[in-house]
């Protein structure tokens, strides 16, 4: 593989004539790819650049709508390619491979080469699956290799640089869904994605502000200026040409380019070379799985998420099982009542998790007791409405680490009918904070969503157990809940987002914004959040939505509530069938996040 400095070009947007044309030709490429359905006249495409709600916490808006199909994500440009996919004829699938692809271009701060994810899809047939294309454990991990000679945890060896990274999973995942159940070429899927990298993209401010905040640890932990270490301003526009590429190599070689040979033995030695343990052979090694979905009822509601590795699907279950019997639509919306039961719902849940939750591969899980109605109904016979059960009381059913923010969540669905939620992730933002300036991509630093030290809190404060102690091979616990809804039999939503532990109770809270209250999807997105994660026992608000004579009225219940400024619970992107058939998206207010569709 070739030496030597990467090619970068980062160009100051300033003048209106580039911008002007750098529209003009993503309005192009959109209308180009729409041709056949403007030839059909049957098309309504609707930007979200005219439709994106003004003000985050209003009610009442309705999201960008569409006939046939929609993408929602982190970016613009991802959206876009998604999209232009389908009317060229893709599927939801081809879709995700184009959109996952164009996220590593455009959102590194958590789109990735270099991570992983999970997809839970359901096709127009009615039937369900997911892929698991988490990241693995390499073969030379041990359970305290993030210990200290104290045996305490080392949580920047566990967050930072080579030994913090896990096999990425996210080329294989992508490459396998498009294998199963793709229609258009690699070539067609890749292409758009290639032209993005080496035409750039225009930098949003959150994304400088958040380059800004990052740009040191990045520096140090890569040890040389590279494309994201330099001073990146709102409007310029970012080349990666090592990237296009890395991208090149695949559309060419598939997906085995990465996981064998150069670029394999490349980035194995580069990751050892800043303290990590990844062999070329781990690459080899790496696998994706097909996993049955955990589905569960609620209501008149069918409920499909991801299983383990991932807590989000039995941890949403479980709480949506706990809550299922009390009248939670006679409450008013966000009051002190519905948030308590919300709460003591989500603090039980979490206790079992941490108790029960990892690797399917290594260790047994009681899925269908876990869910069970005896065992969630007996979990809530403590909860008093008076008074706030303590965290200290609650354990683990007698039935027998902190994940990062910085995930990010698209949500697709197909002219034909079919569903894709994907959850996909470098972990911390920026992952591990080490670029490849080879290869144009930040890597992963999953391995901190083991129990490094299990019993004691991880860097998000969530306590893990030896279910999820790190082994050589085994997957880490994840929070991540891509998931699809159905109502009397038809697909309602597709839902999910970034958040690490409280992605569960985001979800959660789209969903009952929904079904019990009766908000269009944008609506729903745009409501301030809560969470409880059981331990530490405090109940987390969002800076915006409730007030503090609300938070009183709780604290006068016994919660120790926490109320940051600035801060935000999740950033969804859903979509929302509704009866007459219409799309309608839910792009988060709270990030650059866009929904597009025709
Ligand atoms: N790394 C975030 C999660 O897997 O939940």
């Amino acid at each position: 593989m070739a030496k030597g400095p990467t090619l970068i070009t980062i160009k100051r947007a300033i003048n209106f004539g580039t911008q002007l044309k750098s529209f003009i030709s993503f309005m192009h490429m959109i209308l180009q790819s729409l041709k056949r359905y403007l030839c059909t006249g049957a098309i309504i495409i609707f930007f979200s650049l005219g439709c994106q709600p003004k003000s985050p916490l209003t009610s009442d808006i309705l999201g960008v709508t569409a006939e046939n199909a929609m993408v929602v994500s982190a970016r613009k440009e991802a959206s876009a390619i998604g999209l232009s996919v389908m009317a060229q004829g893709g599927n939801a699938f081809d879709a995700m491979f184009a959109t996952e692809l164009a996220l590593a271009v455009v959102y590194p701060y958590a789109g990735n080469l270099g991570g992983g994810g999970f997809m839970v899809y359901r096709l127009a047939d009615g039937s369900t699956g997911s892929l698991d294309y988490r990241e693995m454990a390499p073969s030379a991990a041990h359970r305290d290799m993030f210990l200290d000679s104290l045996g305490n945890h080392d949580t920047a060896k566990s967050t930072l640089g080579g030994g913090s990274i896990a096999v990425p999973g996210t080329i294989k995942g992508i490459f396998e869904a498009h294998k199963k159940f793709g229609l258009l070429s690699v070539e067609a899927l890749i292409n758009p994605v290639i032209e993005l990298a080496e035409n750039g993209y225009v930098v949003t401010q959150k994304q400088s502000e958040r380059l800004a905040q990052y740009r040191d640890i990045i520096t140090q932990t890569t040890g040389i200026q590279t494309l994201y270490t330099q001073e990146i301003n709102p409007g310029d526009t970012i080349k990666n040409l090592a990237l296009a590429k890395t991208l090149r190599q695949l559309r060419d070689q598939g997906q085995e380019a990465f996981y064998k040979g150069v670029m394999a033995e490349h980035m194995s030695h580069y990751i050892q070379a800043h303290g990590g343990v990844i062999q070329s052979e781990d690459f080899e090694r790496y696998k994706v799985y097909w996993r049955d979905p955990v589905s569960f009822h609620y209501q008149d509601l069918t409920i499909t998420s991801m299983g383990p590795p991932s807590s989000g699907g039995i941890c949403l279950g479980q709480i949506m099982g706990m809550l299922e019997s009390y009248n939670l639509g006679d409450l008013a919306h966000n009051s002190a009542l519905y948030i308590q039961h919300l709460t003591e719902a989500e603090r039980r849940a979490y206790a079992d998790r941490s108790h029960y939750l990892g690797d399917p591969d290594f260790i047994s899980i009681p899925t269908q007791k876990l869910l069970s109605r005896s065992y969630l109904d007996q979990k809530m016979t403590s909860f008093d409405a008076d008074w706030a059960t303590s965290s200290e009381d609650i354990s683990h059913g007698p039935l027998i680490g902190h994940e990062s923010d910085e995930t990010t969540h698209y949500s697709i669905v197909d002219p034909m009918g079919n569903a894709v939620s994907v959850t996909t992730t470098i972990n911390g933002a920026y992952g591990s904070k080490l670029f490849d300036p080879e290869l144009g991509f930040f890597y992963n630093n999953e391995m901190d969503d083991f129990s490094a030290k299990p019993g004691t809190p991880n860097m998000f404060g969530l306590v893990g157990g030896a279910a999820n102690a790190i082994a050589p091979g085994k997957r880490m616990l994840s929070s991540m809940t891509p998931t699809i809804v159905t109502r009397q039999g038809q697909l309602w939503q597709v839902l999910g987002t970034p958040g690490g532990s409280t992605i569960i109770t985001t979800v959660l809270q789209i969903i009952l914004n929904t079904h019990h209250f009766d908000m269009g999807m944008q609506t729903a997105v745009n409501q301030p959040r809560m969470h409880h994660q059981w331990l530490p026992d405090i109940l987390q608000f969002e800076s915006e939505g409730f007030d503090a004579q609300l938070l009183d009225s709780l604290e006068q219940k016994g919660y120790k509530t926490i109320q940051k400024e600035h801060r935000i619970i999740g950033k969804v992107d859903a979509i929302m069938r509704h009866p007459n058939g219409v799309l309608e998206a839910g792009a988060d207010p709270r990030g650059d996040d866009t929904a597009l569709g025709f």
